[in-house]
């Protein structure tokens, strides 16, 4: 399969990003940024049903929606009324981030809302020494403040851009999980997204690294989708999750009733997927954890 941008598609990715698999210390609350600045690959749907199947598990979670589009408020039924503080006033220094935490209707699922005034802050802070340390810093500070109950998973929703919003996220970030669409042009733009995340571990963050790619909208009836999936196991390797997101319209739907797909159908295909997800990414760390 041919990737627009020229780069290679076929062989493990090598460079120290995808080395050794965590590089920062795995004390709690691990930090992952869903990101991939292709638009509409499942970085939001996999936020918020990610967080609900980690939280049924018994994991603490934070969705920081970081996307002006505010989807992943939205798909958790946060109405714009109910986001009074958000991550806007956070990043721009006007909030901390504790006032802008809301409750979901999940227990232990918890969202930091976005709104449509995020689209400004990127030139609102453009000057300022520590413009891609804002979200660091607010975390840094939420956890100083949180008692014995902190959160153990804060999971980052990215704008469909490499911005000022998406450095913030990942100088902030452990590591980075990827949602790729299982689509002709899957591999397209992921190069010049591991090349983002390498940067901002050189120059930011030494600890980002990649978690791992998550396959999204998998259809097995579709043989491209098949073919995309061989690709990126090979292009990425062992970074890429068994379990693979099934196209599944369960998923699609929830959203507009506010609900993660979990809530709103638990034994759907799209559902499971998601649990076997988490259950997963929870074994890793505890790997990462025991080497
Ligand atoms: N497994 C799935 N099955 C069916 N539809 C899905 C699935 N995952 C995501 N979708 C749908 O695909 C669309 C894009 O998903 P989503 O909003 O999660 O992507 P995104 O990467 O966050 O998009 P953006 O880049 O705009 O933020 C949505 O309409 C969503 O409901
Ligand atoms: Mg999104």
């Amino acid at each position: 399969m041919t990737d627009r941008t020229g780069s290679p598609t076929a062989g493990p990715v090598p460079g120290p990003v995808l080395g050794p698999a965590l590089g920062g210390p795995l004390a709690p609350p691990r930090v992952l940024a869903l990101a991939n600045q292709k638009g509409g690959v499942g970085k939001t749907t996999t936020a918020i049903n990610l967080g609900t199947a980690l939280a049924a598990i018994g994991e603490k979670v934070l969705i920081l929606d970081l996307d002006p589009q505010g989807n992943a408020s939205t798909g958790l039924g946060i109405d714009r009324k109910s986001r009074p503080v958000s991550t806007y006033h956070v990043l721009s220094g006007d909030a901390s981030l504790a006032s802008a935490i809301v409750e979901t209707s999940v227990p232990r699922l918890h969202v930091a809302p976005s709104t449509l005034d995020l689209l400004g802050v990127e030139l609102e802070i453009a000057h300022e020494r520590n413009r891609a340390h804002r979200l660091r810093q607010a975390i840094d500070t939420l956890m100083q403040g949180v008692g014995d109950d902190p959160f153990t998973y804060i999971l980052i929703d990215c704008p469909p851009s490499l911005n000022l919003l998406t450095i913030n996220a990942l100088t902030a970030s452990d590591a980075v999980l990827v949602p790729l669409q299982c689509e002709f042009f899957a591999l397209e733009g992921l190069s010049q997204l591991l090349k983002t995340v390498e940067q901002v571990r050189a120059a930011l963050n030494p600890r980002l690294s990649i978690h791992g790619v998550v396959l999204t909208m998998f259809d097995p009836r579709n043989n491209l989708s098949g073919q995309v999936v061989a690709d990126v196991r090979q292009f990425m390797g062992a970074k890429v999750y068994e379990t693979m997101i099934p196209r599944n319209v369960r998923v699609s739907e929830a959203p507009s009733h506010g609900k993660p797909v979990l809530l709103y159908d638990l034994k759907c295909a799209g559902s499971q997927a998601y649990l076997k997800l988490a259950s997963e990414i929870i074994q890793r760390e505890r790997a990462l954890r025991a080497a």
